[in-house]
């Protein structure tokens, strides 16, 4: 039997990382973060020092490499057998990430190992495709969103709380720079599926978006 899957797609900083943790734990339902396989990309090209412009050792470098992934109350990512999770955060990461997952060759590398998370008893996966690429049969399908604004202050927090030095004004035009490389790419544009919920969190807290998904699954 085929597990069951929700997908939840959306634009960076919306919240679907955070919802899709907490759908996935109250479900008991294993989680696919498939932002952190691109993340992941990112990290193994700067590991082997490849230019960006490269797009040949940029696909060699995708195929070579091996990724572990532990979920515990955090998830551990591990890339060729090292620990990776702290670099995979960093907003240099996410942007080189949205660099490379414009390549069409990239992008079916990565295919089948996110399909490999569809596992039973059931897999909330999160990302830009996953409604409409990777899990177009997918039972249920949300599209979270936010503005641009509210974004931008959500992460700038984050990092403030961390005590991270950031810039509200850049934070927003990379935002908006990574929203736009990702629509209006080719390939897997982030896109609502035609079957999707659509759900605006600027305005809501993270349990109320929570209990919407919730409901649409029961
Ligand atoms: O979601 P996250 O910010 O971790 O994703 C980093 C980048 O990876 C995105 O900006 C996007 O370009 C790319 N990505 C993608 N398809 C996915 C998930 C992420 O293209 N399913």
């Amino acid at each position: 039997m085929l597990a069951p899957v929700l997908t939840i797609d959306g634009p960076s900083g919306a919240g679907k990382g955070t919802v899709s943790r907490l759908v996935a734990k109250k479900l008991g339902w294993h989680y696919l973060d498939s932002g952190s396989i691109y993340r992941s990309v990112a990290i193994a090209i700067q590991n082997a020092s490849v230019d960006l412009a490269n797009i040949s050792d940029i696909i060699k470098v995708t195929q070579a490499m091996v990724l572990g992934f532990e979920c515990g109350d955090t998830l551990i990512v591990k890339l060729n057998g090292i620990d990776i999770t702290d670099q995979l955060g960093l907003e240099s990461t996410g942007n080189i990430a949205s660099q490379v997952a414009v390549l069409p060759e990239v992008r079916a590398i990565l295919l089948q190992k996110q399909k490999d998370f569809r596992q039973l008893p059931g897999l909330v996966a999160d990302g830009r495709d996953m409604g409409t690429v990777v899990f177009p049969d997918a039972g249920n399908k949300v599209f979270l969103t936010a503005s641009a604004e509210k974004r931008a202050e959500r992460r700038y927090k984050q990092l403030i709380e961390k005590e991270i030095d950031a810039n509200l004004a850049k934070i927003k035009s990379e935002i908006e720079a990574r929203d736009r490389r990702d629509m209006e790419r080719e390939t897997a544009p982030l896109a609502m599926a035609s079957d999707a919920l659509y759900i605006d969190s600027s305005e809501m807290t993270i349990n109320s978006v929570v209990e919407e998904v919730i409901k649409l699954i029961r």
